[in-house]
């Protein structure tokens, strides 16, 4: 038990460096919280016009979830699954944020990568072909979030399969905004400031 305990404390720090908070700082860029949809994600990063922080905030944001469940991984499958999740929570309530963080997109693809690393593949053909059609990256991740946990499931992983269940409930309600945006029409698209 004190390691599983150790493995959440590890996921959640992890997850809780706002990289495109820090990035756009440090670039001189002000606070990512005051422009676009005020998410510190990658996709209100792009909203600066800087794409290599977006880029690098994508990256790093996934890199804190892989490598939580990664690392975790070795008391274990279930320590890796609760650092994961630890690492996700942690990227949404930060507590150096007064728990307002992101919406988790970036590192439940981070996740995947640490824990079922092949359908990181599915998630990413299938956020590309809907950004593709429709340019909103809330509905390509909406869409993706829906369809991984299912996949999963019938491929038997049911506790990895659980996990991202969880996951995706918990960021869809992190995008209830960006759901009634898209419900009115009113999203902006990837490459628009919004
Ligand atoms: O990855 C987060 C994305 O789905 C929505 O971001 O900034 O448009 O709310 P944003």
């Amino acid at each position: 038990l004190p390691a599983t305990l150790l493995c959440l404390a590890f996921g959640y720090l992890l997850g809780s460096i706002p990289f495109g908070l820090i990035l756009t700082r440090i670039a001189g860029l002000g606070d990512v919280r005051k422009i676009g949809s005020g998410n510190i994600g990658a996709t209100n990063v792009l909203r600066t016009g800087n794409r290599k922080l977006a880029a690098a905030t994508l990256l790093l944001d996934a890199l804190k979830g892989t490598a939580a469940a990664a690392i975790a991984s070795y008391w274990g499958a279930e320590a890796g699954i609760a650092a994961g999740f630890a690492a996700f929570l942690g990227h949404l309530f930060p507590v150096w944020l007064s728990f307002k963080g992101g919406k988790g997109v970036a590192t439940y693809i981070g996740v995947l990568l640490g824990l079922a690393p092949i359908m990181m593949l599915a998630f990413a053909v299938i956020w590309l072909a809907v950004a593709r059609i429709t340019r909103y990256s809330s509905l390509s991740a909406l869409v993706a979030t829906a369809i991984i946990p299912v996949v999963l499931y019938a491929t038997g992983s049911e506790k990895v399969a659980l996990l991202f269940a969880a996951m995706t409930v918990i960021s869809w309600i992190k995008h209830r905004a960006n759901i009634q945006r898209l419900l009115s029409g009113t999203e902006s698209r990837i490459g628009e400031k919004g």
